[in-house]
């Protein structure tokens, strides 16, 4: 069975509370995607500035506290654009997301020596094993991203450590690109290596493509601009559900 995961962009927490109310009936699971500026261009909350980008005002500088004032039983997953994801894990392992997503073009740039100690996976050099027990430790699932020339294969030393897999079919960093057809074979391919493991897409997802892509075997299916840049995004998401 896959699931419909609605995306958010969000610049400040007051968006992300309303793209929240938009489809909490409706939904799930609902991702946060997080952008620093640096793994990616663009910035999102809560790494960006402190100014509010409807009034221009200065509210308190955003952090990832905001979500406490969140009243939603939504399950939410944070998927970290962000360089040194490491730096900021903890933060997001003590707030109230149930899953959170690293790149692994961001962790396999990690210098061992800024984790200590750590496990290193054989062959592999950088501490997954340290950041998915982490997580685990604190009752969170972890997920890793990889990005479109990123082969399935790095997964090799750590997939049994890992809670999901998210494959990204758009470079990372907006919302509303193109779908990228490339991405199927790696799901295919993921699919019949690793039989139970969940597996995600996100990027450019949309109704005339879901279905093939559910059908390859993403159980996860990330959509952003095709429910939030609808007129009714409950509905579209609604018509996405009846796709698949
Ligand atoms: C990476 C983001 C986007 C977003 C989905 O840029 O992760 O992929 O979630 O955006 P759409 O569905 O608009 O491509």
């Amino acid at each position: 069975m896959s699931e419909i995961i609605p995306a958010i962009i969000a610049k400040d927490f007051n968006e992300l509370k309303e793209k929240i109310k938009l489809v909490e009936r409706r939904a799930k699971t609902v991702q946060l995607d997080v952008m620093d500026g640096i793994f990616v261009s663009d910035k999102t909350w809560p790494l960006d500035s402190f100014l509010d980008h409807g009034s221009g005002l200065a509210q308190g500088k955003p952090s990832v506290n905001d979500l406490e004032k969140l009243e939603t039983n939504l399950f939410l997953e944070a998927h970290l654009m962000v360089d040194n994801p490491h730096r900021v894990l903890n933060e997001w392992l003590n707030s109230k997301v149930g899953r959170v997503i690293l790149h692994w073009e961001a962790i396999e740039k990690i210098h061992n020596h800024e984790i200590l100690p750590y496990k290193t996976q054989v062959g592999a050099g950088f501490p997954i094993s340290n950041l998915a027990q982490e997580a685990h430790r604190n009752n969170k699932e972890f997920g890793v991203a990889l990005n479109l020339e990123t082969p399935i294969t790095v997964l090799n030393n750590f997939i049994s450590e890992i809670d999901m897999v998210l494959l990204m079919s758009v470079k990372p960093g907006q919302g509303g690109q193109k779908f990228e057809e490339s991405v199927i074979p790696k799901i295919i391919l993921l699919r019949q290596k690793y039989p139970d493991v969940k597996i995600g897409v996100d990027g450019g997802v949309n109704k005339e493509n879901i279905l093939k892509l559910a059908e390859a075997g993403a159980g996860f299916l990330v959509v952003g601009s095709a429910i939030f840049a609808d007129d009714d995004p409950a509905k579209a998401l609604e018509d996405f559900k009846k796709i698949i």
